[in-house]
C-alpha cells in the first residue's frame, strides 16, 4: 500500500461504469487525486475536463487523464475496461478477448505499482479477478472483485421495498458468481434479527428480479452504472478508511464449504489491507449445493480460456 501523503485512485476504462464511478468518488471526496485512463484517450480527457470544471462548486481534488505511469502512487486501481460482444460472437470468445485486454492492462499496471489494491469490476468479474490475481502474482487480499455486493444491494432493496422497511436494515446476501448461477442465502436473511415474513413464491420472485436485474436495465438503457458505481465507492471507502466492513466482494476461496481455487462473491472483512478475512457463512445444505454448482460453472469458464 502506498504511503504517499495524497490518496490516489486510478480508474482504467472510463466508459459508463468507469466514469460514473469516478464521478461518485469525486462527489464523495474519497481521494486527493483521481486519474482516468482509457484506450480512448479523448474520452478520458473530456471526462477529466468536465469533472474539473465542477471543482469550484465541490471542493479540492486533482483530476486528470493519465497514463499507466500514474499508477505508481495509486492506493487503489479500479479496472472497469471492457469490450462489447460482437455480432455472432460466443461468450467464451468475448471472454478470451477481455482476458487479452486485461493481460495488457495488468502488464502496464505492474510496471509501475507493486503495493496497491486492484479492484476489478469488468465482467465476468469473478473470472477477471481470478485472472488478474494469477497474472499479477500479488497476494489475493490485494486483488478484489466487486463480486456480489451489487447483487446483495439489489436483493436488500427489493426485500425492503416489498416490506416497506429501510433497505439498510435488511441483512441478506447473494453469494457465488456475479451472474446467472448466483444464490440468495435465505436461511440467514433477516431484518434486525427478525425473520423475513415472505412466502417461498415471494422470495423466489425477489431472487429472480435480483439475479436478472442487469438484463432488464441493459434492455431499457444499454448499460448499468449508478448502483455499481456506489458499490465500488463503498469498497474504496472500506479500504481507505480501514473500516473492516463486511462486504460481499469476489475473493479467492480456499476450502469455503469445500470450494477452492476460484474467485467468488462471499462476505469478507474489507480494510486497508484489502480482504482481511473471508467470513464463513453458516449456509444450509441446499445453499451449499448451489454454491458448488456456481463454483463449477466458474471453474469451467476458467478452463475454457485455459489459464
Ligand atoms: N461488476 C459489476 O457488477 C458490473 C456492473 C456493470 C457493468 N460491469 C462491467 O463493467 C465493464 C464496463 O462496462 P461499461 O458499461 O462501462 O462499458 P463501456 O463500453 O461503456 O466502457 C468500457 C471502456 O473500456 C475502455 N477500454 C477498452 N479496452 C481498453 C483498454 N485496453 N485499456 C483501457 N480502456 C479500455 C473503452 O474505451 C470504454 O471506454 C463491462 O465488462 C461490464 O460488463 C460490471
Amino acid at each position: 500500500m502506498s504511503r504517499s501523503k495524497k490518496t490516489r485512485i486510478v480508474v482504467i476504462g472510463v466508459g459508463a461504469v468507469g466514469s460514473t464511478t469516478a464521478y461518485t468518488l469525486l462527489l464523495r471526496s474519497r481521494m486527493d487525486e483521481l486519474v482516468l485512463i482509457d484506450f480512448n484517450k479523448p474520452k478520458a480527457i473530456g471526462d477529466a475536463l468536465d469533472m474539473n470544471h465542477g471543482l469550484p462548486l465541490l471542493g479540492k481534488a486533482k483530476v486528470w487523464a493519465g497514463n499507466y505511469e500514474d499508477c505508481a502512487d495509486a492506493d487503489i486501481i479500479i479496472i472497469t475496461a471492457g469490450v462489447p460482444q460482437r455480432p455472432g460472437e460466443s461468450r467464451v470468445d468475448l471472454l478470451k478477448r477481455n482476458v487479452t485486454i486485461f493481460e495488457s492492462i495488468t502488464d502496464e499496471v505492474l510496471k509501475y505499482n507493486k503495493d496497491g489494491i486492484l479492484l476489478i469490476a469488468s465482467n465476468p468479474v469473478d473470472i477477471m479477478s481470478y485472472f488478474t490475481w494469477k497474472k499479477s502474482g500479488w497476494p489475493e487480499h490485494r486483488v478484489i472483485g466487486s463480486g456480489t455486493l451489487l447483487d446483495s444491494s439489489r436483493l436488500r432493496y427489493l426485500i425492503g421495498n416489498k416490506l416497506n422497511i429501510d433497505s439498510r436494515s435488511v441483512h441478506a446476501h447473494i453469494i457465488g458468481e456475479h451472474g446467472d448461477s448466483e444464490l440468495a442465502v435465505w436461511s440467514l436473511a433477516n431484518i434486525a434479527g427478525s425473520e423475513i415474513l415472505l412466502s417461498a413464491e415471494e422470495k423466489q420472485e425477489i431472487f429472480v428480479n435480483t439475479r436478472d436485474a442487469a438484463y432488464k436495465i441493459i434492455e431499457a438503457k444499454g448499460a448499468t452504472y449508478y448502483a455499481i458505481a456506489l458499490a465500488l465507492d463503498r469498497i474504496c471507502t472500506a479500504i481507505l478508511k480501514n473500516e473492516a466492513s463486511v462486504l460481499n466482494v469476489s475473493t479467492f476461496l480456499a476450502n469455503y464449504h469445500g470450494v477452492s481455487d476460484v474467485y467468488m462473491g462471499v462476505p469478507c472483512v474489507v480494510d486497508r489491507s484489502g480482504v482481511r478475512e473471508v467470513l464463513p457463512l453458516q449456509i444450509d445444505e441446499d445453499e451449499k449445493k448451489l454454491l458448488h454448482k456456481s463454483a463449477d460453472k466458474l471453474k469451467g469458464l476458467i478452463k475454457s480460456i485455459s489459464m
